[in-house]
């Protein structure tokens, strides 16, 4: 087991960071979708605080990842074309940027509604402004638009895989599965 990148995989660590992350964001999205609908109550209120405290984790992780990577090899592109490559390199930068966005404007938006919240009911975090509709509202309108504009990109990022997996044939996909298959 490879716990650090080399020049042709990624290591465990980011590995574990990458799919990890991935299943914990799609299922906060997946909440924060459906969970508007919901009647006014204790489960709203808890399916509310569940997203909310996922957002939180969210946050840790993208900064740990990201220091992660900054003390990191990164793999070099599979990929031959240097357009490519420079759009793969931007889209996962773009990434961690986009992501501290729907993170901290849903923070926002819920510290101008509600003020501190409870995080998994271990520690309180505290409010990023003052309570206040207008800022509440367009925090909201960040939130919303810059999580679905991070959805498509996780859409391009996923074709682009399954592009280098079924088409080029290369370990692009392997290299980020687990298991040795790169090396
Ligand atoms: C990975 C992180 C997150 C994802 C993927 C995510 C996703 C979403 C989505 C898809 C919606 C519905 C938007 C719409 O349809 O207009 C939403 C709403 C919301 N999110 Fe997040 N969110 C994240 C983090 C956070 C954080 C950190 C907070 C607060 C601390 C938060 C608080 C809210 C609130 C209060 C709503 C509004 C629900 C409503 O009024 O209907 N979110 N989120
Ligand atoms: C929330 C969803 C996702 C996010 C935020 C995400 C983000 C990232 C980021 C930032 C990287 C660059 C490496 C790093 O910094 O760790 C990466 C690489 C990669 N991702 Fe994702 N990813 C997501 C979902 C997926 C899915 C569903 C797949 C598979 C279909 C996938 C396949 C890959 C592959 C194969 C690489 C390696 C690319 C290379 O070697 O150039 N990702 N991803």
């Amino acid at each position: 087991m490879i716990i650090k990148n080399t020049l042709s995989s990624y290591g465990f660590v980011s590995k574990n960071f990458h799919w990890i992350m991935a299943l914990i964001i799609l299922f906060n999205f997946t909440l924060g979708y459906f969970m508007g609908d919901l009647d006014k109550g204790p489960l709203r209120f808890f399916i509310f605080n569940f997203h909310k405290s996922i957002g939180i984790l969210v946050i840790v992780l993208i900064i740990l990842r990201f220091l992660w990577r900054l003390v990191n090899l990164v793999p070099t592109p599979l990929s031959q074309n240097n357009l490519l490559n420079k759009l793969s390199k931007f889209v996962h930068y773009f990434f961690y940027f986009i992501l501290l966005v729907v993170t901290f404007s849903g923070w926002t938006y819920s510290s101008a509604r509600g003020g501190p919240f409870n995080v998994f009911g271990l520690f309180s975090v505290p409010a990023l402004v003052e309570k206040n509709e207008e800022i509440g509202k367009i925090a909201r309108d960040i939130h919303s638009i810059s999580v679905y504009i991070f959805i498509a990109f996780v859409a391009l990022h996923i074709l682009a895989t399954l592009y280098h997996h079924y088409f080029l044939k290369d370990k692009t996909l392997k290299r980020m599965w687990f298991g040795n298959s790169a090396d």
